[in-house]
């Protein structure tokens, strides 16, 4: 099957770049003695966490019971859900998995640490936890200092767990300009505090997972860090490109739409909406295209109704006739891929694979 046969919308991959993006962590992380814990959130492809496995992945990460579910195909070794899990059913779910392959969770609560404790030791099992805290996202996490010491001792002590070690995640440093590198080196100033105070405490801490995307090459600047768990990064996206973090070459992932309409002139619609593409915007400010044309990259595409595109071809130099089609790449790849059944791994312009997003919508 060739680009020609496919129908739109289709989610394409290069796979020439998304092998380039996977191979270049794996050796940057390997280069830094980093553990490579890849966020599957982004792909949501067990054939895809096989691949960043082959490559040194030490484990992989998943933000639901259901994605950890979809993954164990993959056969990870070692299985994070960065994300606090509760209830008896959740939990019940999670033992299952936990039956199947070493699970870590990462939480930031006592009740969380304690509904885990009760469903691993009533199963029989052991369970790594990462203590959660808050870098400056202000989203999860409890506060560094006598807090986090606190939750990781009665972590600690909890039947049925093991401290596996601390979490972070910097989403608040999207981009490494100026205001960047000063968070990021207030991070490291915050890291090295945190490593005295469980110094101080006489708590071991094994492992210290954080690292995003557009940090990802600066994790070997910040002390005590030595996993990362970067998702966006085996397609990239314009928020990747945003960040600094890569160029628009570097992104793996585009959408192939037709022009359905220019009967309005100014604008043309495409046969993509938020319902292709999600409503994210980029993640920089005053930047509102909700994505790039790579056929046009003077057009600008810039609103969504659910299967409308709506691409502002004013200044635009290329004529867009009814059925012509073109490539977008889209602003935040991860929600993207959640809206696709199926998506297209594309070399030479020939369809080479075929993959079901299998994690897709398994929001529970
Ligand atoms: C907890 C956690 N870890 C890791 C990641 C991966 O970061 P990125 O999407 O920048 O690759 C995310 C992304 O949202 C996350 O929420």
């Amino acid at each position: 099957v060739t680009l020609s046969e496919l129908d739109t919308p289709a989610l394409l991959i290069d796979l020439d770049i998304m092998e380039r993006n996977l191979g270049r962590v794996a050796d940057y992380a390997r280069a830094h003695n980093l553990r490579l814990r890849p966020h599957t959130k982004t792909h949501k492809i067990p054939a895809l966490a096989r691949r960043q496995r082959s490559l040194g992945a030490a484990g992989i990460t998943v933000a639901k019971v259901g994605e950890a579910e979809v993954m164990l195909a993959a056969e990870p070794d070692d299985l994070l859900v960065a994300y606090p899990v509760l209830g008896p059913r959740k939990l019940a779910r999670l033992m299952a998995v936990a039956g199947r392959t070493q699970v870590t969770v990462a939480l930031d609560s006592l009740i969380a640490a304690q509904q885990l404790s009760a469903a691993a030791h009533g199963a029989g099992l052991t369970i790594g936890v990462l203590v959660e805290f808050d870098a400056g996202l202000d989203r999860m996490g409890v506060r560094p200092g006598e807090e986090l010491v606190a939750l990781a001792r009665e972590v600690a002590q909890l039947p049925g767990l093991t401290l596996a070690g601390l979490s972070f995640y910097p989403g608040h440093i999207k981009h490494l300009d100026e205001d960047g590198l000063r968070r990021l080196d207030a991070l490291a100033a915050l890291l090295a505090a945190v490593e005295a105070d469980f110094a101080r405490a006489g708590i071991p801490i094994r492992i210290v997972s954080g690292g995003s995307t557009p940090t990802l090459f600066q994790s070997h600047r910040l002390p005590l860090l030595n996993e990362i768990r970067p998702g966006t990064y085996i397609f990239n996206d314009r928020n990747t490109v945003a960040a600094g973090a890569c160029t628009p070459a570097d992104c793996a992932v585009s959408i192939l739409v037709t022009v359905v309409s220019n009967a309005r002139g100014a604008s043309v619609m495409i046969d993509g909406g938020s319902k292709t593409f999600s409503s994210d915007r980029s993640a920089v400010a005053g930047d509102v295209t909700c994505g790039h044309i790579v056929e046009a990259p003077d057009a600008r595409f810039v609103k969504m109704n659910e299967e409308h595109g709506f691409v502002d071809v004013r200044d635009s130099s290329r004529h867009f006739a009814v059925g012509d089609r073109v490539r977008v790449i889209p602003n935040h790849v991860c929600v993207a891929m959640n809206l696709h059944e199926q998506v297209y791994g594309m070399r030479g312009g020939e369809v080479e694979q075929v993959w079901r997003v299998e994690a897709r919508g398994k929001l529970q």
